[in-house]
């Protein structure tokens, strides 16, 4: 059937003529993704040659320090140039977490290998005490099991220090205690740490897909069932966020950091557009173990879904991603 081209009815504006073919799609793209947006958490435990798989999280390991030293050589050669640290502590926690600000303890001596051997590679760490605690609340309790703020704020500011000691590039404060940004910015000035910068976790959820995380890092069976809704935030809340990402900025944050990823790009974008500050979102295990768990199952293509998500956190306005999937991204920007 041929159509009449004068007489039909025809758009003015026709969308497709920009989507045609690669070298137009791709003169429009509005975003880009490359290995700089990238941020890896990586899990770490102590003694020597250990690899253990998380089997919540496939493909994610806790590695020991000489291993984990080794493989991140091979994720800077993929470009990869910062990575969280996530100690799993296996012994030694307590109810008043004195493990967290030990001059030789895990992510200190970690933070000091890693800065010794590959001196380029950015280090960040996590700032609260679920990992050290017997009960796996990021702070130190009451009777009740409420977690007290000021006395939690003094151990972590301890504990912030004691990772700019190690040569810490990045703080990342993960424990939602008020007041906690400007207590370590003070302590670190304080100690003539000036140029240690602070990611806040500004406006963390408490979310259950962080599950797969607290296997890693053996916090679950401590916390007993128990949540962390006194200071975490209320999924249901966006104007929280907002305030919160004001304080931190103002106590002396350098950059905020949403989590989870996915659920919360309104957040991020929210975040972006009223702050125009650096953004980050944490793609979190929970995030992963889905997405890995279908693609092994053969019931998405894991690798399209994961490069569109990570699109997706650079549409909603983030600056860059943590992601468990940093080494397989960089891996596949490097192929292409
Ligand atoms: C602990 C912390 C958590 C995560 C990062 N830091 C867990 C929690 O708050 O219970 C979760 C990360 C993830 O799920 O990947 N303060």
């Amino acid at each position: 059937m041929t159509l009449n081209i004068v007489e039909r009815q025809y758009p003015t504006t026709r969308l497709r003529r920009n989507r045609k073919s690669e070298f137009t799609r791709n003169l429009v793209r509005e975003n880009t993704l490359t290995v700089d947006d990238l941020i890896y958490p990586v899990f770490i435990l102590e003694g020597e040659n250990r690899q253990e798989e998380i089997p919540s999280m496939p493909g994610q390991y806790r590695y020991s320090i000489d291993l984990l030293v080794e493989k991140a050589k091979q994720w800077h050669e993929l470009g990869i140039n910062l990575i969280v640290l996530f100690p799993v502590v296996e012994s030694n926690k307590t109810i008043l977490a004195e493990e967290a600000y030990n001059e030789n303890g895990l992510v200190q001596k970690a933070i000091r290998a890693l800065k010794a051997n590959i001196p380029s590679l950015g280090v960040m760490t996590d700032v609260a005490l679920d990992p050290y605690t017997t009960h796996g609340q990021d702070g130190i309790i009451d009777d009740n099991g409420y977690v007290l703020n000021d006395i939690t704020v003094q151990v972590l500011t301890k504990q912030a220090l004691s990772h700019a000691k190690a040569g810490a590039d990045i703080i990342s404060p993960s424990d939602m205690m008020d007041g906690r940004i400007k207590a370590i910015r003070d302590i670190l000035e304080a100690n003539n740490f000036v140029n240690v910068q602070i990611i806040a976790y500004s406006a963390k959820y408490a979310s259950a897909f962080y599950g797969p995380f607290r296997d890693a890092v053996g916090s679950t069976g401590n916390l007993k069932g128990g949540n962390k809704f006194s200071y975490q935030m209320d999924p249901a809340n966006l104007n929280e966020a907002l305030h919160e990402v004001a304080m931190d900025i103002s106590e002396g944050a350098d950059m905020v950091m949403i989590k989870p990823g996915l659920p919360y790009l309104d957040v991020c974008r929210k975040v972006k557009d009223t702050f125009a500050v650096p953004t980050f979102a944490y793609h979190v295990s929970g995030e992963y173990a889905m997405l890995k768990a279908a693609g092994l199952q053969g019931w998405i293509d894991y690798k399209k879904c994961v490069l569109e998500a990570m699109m997706c956190f650079k549409r909603a306005g983030c600056d860059g991603i943590l992601t468990y999937c940093a080494p397989e991204v960089a891996q596949w920007l490097k192929n292409k």
